[in-house]
C-alpha cells in the first residue's frame, strides 16, 4: 500500500478522527447520494415482492440504509446480510452462512451472543442447531428488522434481539438480555463492530468474562486492528486466525478460554 493511501486508511478508519476527517472533507467535496427511503405498499401492483409479509420486510430493510452507516450496504436489497426468507434468499452484502462455513465450530445446542449484530443474519442462519441466540445493536431499526423476521419466520421462540449501546449502556446489562438467568453464554460474535465504538477495549474484556469462545472479526486500519487483535490475545489463551477476509480489512479469528 502506498504511503498516502496508508495514512488516508489510518485517517478514515480511526475511530473519531475518522469521522471529523469525513465531516471536514464533506464542507468541499460532495458525499456519496443520501438514500431517500420510500415505503412500499402492500396492494399487489405496488409491492416489490410477492407476498405482503416479504414487502413489510422489504420495507423494514430498506429503512435500516437511512442510517448513512457505510456498513448499511444500500446498493443491496437486504443491507448487510443475506437474508432467506419464505424460502427465497435476499442478498446482502455479506453472506452469514459463507461465514459461518470458515469457523470449525460446532454450534449443536449452544448459547450464542452476537454483539453488534446488525439484521441478525448470523443467527438466523444458526438457528436450526443452536439452543437459543440473543443478539443486540445499537440501531434500532435493525433491531426492529430482527424482529419482524424473528416473528414472521417463527425464529423467535429462540432468538430475541434487544437494543444496546456498547458506548452508552453498562455493558453486564447483556446477561439481563438473556432467556435464561445464566452468567455465561457459550459463543459470543463481535464481528466488524470495534472500529465503530470507543468502548471497544472493555466489550471484549466483557466477552472474555461471559464467553470461554469469541469469534472476532477486527476491522479498522492496519494499526486499530493490530490494537483489536492484540487486546483479543491479552484475554484468551488461544487464537485461531481463520483466513484473511477481505484483502485485510478484517480480520476473523477465533479466541478460546478454557471454559
Ligand atoms: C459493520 S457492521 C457488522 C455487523 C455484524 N456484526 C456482522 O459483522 O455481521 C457494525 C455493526 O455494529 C453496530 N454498532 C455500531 N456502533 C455500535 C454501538 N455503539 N453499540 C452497539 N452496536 C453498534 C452497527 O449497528 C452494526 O450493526
Amino acid at each position: 500500500m502506498s504511503a498516502i493511501k496508508r495514512i488516508k486508511s489510518f485517517v478514515k478508519n480511526t475511530p473519531l478522527i475518522g469521522k471529523l476527517a469525513e465531516k471536514v472533507y464533506r464542507q468541499f467535496v460532495p458525499g456519496p447520494e443520501k438514500y431517500i427511503f420510500t415505503r412500499f405498499g402492500w396492494e399487489k401492483e405496488s409491492q416489490e415482492s410477492g407476498k405482503p409479509e416479504v414487502q413489510q420486510i422489504l420495507n423494514l430493510l430498506n429503512y435500516t440504509k437511512t442510517s448513512g452507516a457505510s456498513y448499511a450496504a444500500k446498493k443491496y436489497p437486504a443491507g448487510y446480510h443475506s437474508l432467506e426468507i419464505e424460502g427465497s434468499i435476499i442478498k446482502g452484502q455479506r453472506d452469514p452462512f459463507n461465514r459461518l462455513k470458515r469457523l470449525e465450530i460446532d454450534f449443536a445446542g449452544l448459547r450464542v451472543l452476537d454483539i453488534g449484530c446488525n439484521q441478525g443474519g448470523m443467527l438466523f442462519s444458526l438457528y436450526d442447531r443452536i439452543k437459543w441466540g440473543v443478539g443486540v445493536d445499537y440501531d434500532y431499526r435493525l433491531i426492529n428488522c430482527c424482529s419482524k423476521i424473528g416473528y414472521q419466520t417463527g425464529k423467535n421462540n429462540k432468538l430475541s434481539f434487544y437494543s444496546f449501546n456498547i458506548d452508552h449502556d453498562p455493558h453486564e446489562i447483556i446477561l439481563d438480555m438473556l432467556p435464561e438467568p445464566v452468567k455465561k453464554v457459550d459463543v459470543v460474535f463481535l464481528l466488524a463492530v470495534c472500529m465503530w465504538v470507543e468502548k471497544w477495549r472493555e466489550i471484549i474484556d466483557l466477552c472474555a468474562a461471559i464467553s470461554p469462545v469469541l469469534v472476532f472479526e477486527s476491522n479498522g486500519s492496519p494499526e486499530v486492528q493490530a490494537g483489536q487483535i492484540a487486546h483479543v490475545k491479552s484475554r484468551y489463551s488461544e487464537v485461531e486466525m481463520i483466513e484473511d477476509s477481505n484483502n485485510g480489512n478484517r480480520q476473523l479469528m477465533v479466541a478460546r478460554n478454557d471454559p
